[in-house]
């Protein structure tokens, strides 16, 4: 990460633009069987895991009675969501083979379809090296269907497989920059997670922004009533950049340790020893002030994170060459 980010992130503070938190803000969470930040103002707002009488089918039908959605012929299904269901299609324009995305049903109300194209204009507004590009955003038959380049599989997927402690670092540093430019830009992405960082030859891009927000809040993702890698004040309504400092602390905890730290999140978290033998003391401290349950105690962007990424890189190249 370059000085330039944080002096540019300066910048933008200093004239308070308003910060892009989507529909992730004012709604607290509540889980079935798990509770995360349960109080008196807690609301309860989950879709429940995938149901077949709802949009899911009906998106499915969508997908299956058209084929050919546009320029797109629609190969196989890579995956559903809380949110979506992706498809693998290929533009039969360019010949290129896509990730095409397609909102559940639900989803699809006319307010939501005015809410998403906000959204997706301000996710067409990022171009980075490590944030998924959207392709194209089209409406076919009031259903929105949004095109990605198709990537190799999504962080989640490749964590099943051993991964090299030089490439998690090198995916934490690609995933801190992707972020600390979104946090300049003054967008918070409240949906940090394995699933939403997609690998393309190695290299890690973040996806989701701004069409995330709605899949955020619902929390079906994970259909297992975990709170995942939601930040405790984000739970609560109250997302901020902290807590995008929060979820991607735990993504790279996830992938030095191997298991994502859980509610109520304390210090020291599971496998610690094995983390402290991959990485430098300053890499642990790094991970801690990424880490804390008091937001106040976090990095207080991405950018503050770079920069102390930054800072100890010298020490992690001592540890390299001479190890633990
Ligand atoms: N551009 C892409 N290239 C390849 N695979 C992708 C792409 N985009 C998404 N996927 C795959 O589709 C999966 C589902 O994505 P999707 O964003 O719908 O769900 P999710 O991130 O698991 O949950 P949520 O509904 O909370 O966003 C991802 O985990 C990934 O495996
Ligand atoms: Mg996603």
């Amino acid at each position: 990460m370059t000085a330039a980010v944080a002096v540019a992130a300066k910048t933008t503070t200093g004239n308070k633009p308003r910060v892009w938190a989507g529909a992730c803000e004012g709604t607290p969470l509540r889980f079935d069987g798990a509770s995360y930040g349960d109080g008196p103002t807690a609301r309860t707002r989950t879709l429940g895991p995938i149901d077949f009488t709802t949009g899911q089918v009906r998106s499915l039908q969508f997908v299956t009675m058209m084929r050919r959605i546009g320029k797109y012929r629609v190969q196989k299904k890579i995956a559903a969501g809380g949110f979506a269901t992706v498809y693998r299609a290929m533009d039969t324009v360019e010949g290129v083979p896509v990730a095409l995305k397609i909102p559940h049903v639900e989803f699809q109300s006319p307010a939501r379809l005015a809410e998403f194209r906000k959204e997706i204009r301000m996710a067409a507004s990022l171009d980075h090296p490590h944030i998924l590009p959207l392709k194209n955003a089209e409406v076919y038959d009031s259903q929105i269907v949004v095109a990605f380049r198709l990537g190799d599989e999504s962080l989640a997927e490749r964590l099943r497989r051993r991964v090299s402690t030089g490439k998690v670092l090198a995916w934490a540093s690609q995933l801190v920059e992707a972020l600390a430019y979104a946090h300049e830009k003054r967008i918070i992405h409240c949906d940090v997670k394995p699933e939403n960082l997609i690998l393309f030859d190695d290299v890690l891009r973040l996806t989701d922004f701004g069409i995330a927000r709605v899949a955020a809040q619902t929390m079906s993702a994970s259909g297992s009533g975990t709170v995942g890698y939601i930040a405790p004040e984000q739970a609560m309504g109250k997302p901020s950049f902290r807590s995008d400092v929060f979820s991607a602390g735990l993504v790279i905890y996830r992938m030095l340790a191997g298991e994502v730290p859980a509610w109520p999140f304390r210090w020291p978290p599971p496998r610690l020893a094995r983390v402290r033998s991959k990485v430098p003391l300053e890499f642990v401290n790094f991970l801690r002030r990424s880490l804390w349950v008091d937001h106040r105690k976090r990095f207080e962007d991405a950018v503050a994170m770079a920069n102390a990424l930054d800072r100890i890189q010298p020490a992690l190249e001592r540890f390299r060459k001479r190890g633990p």
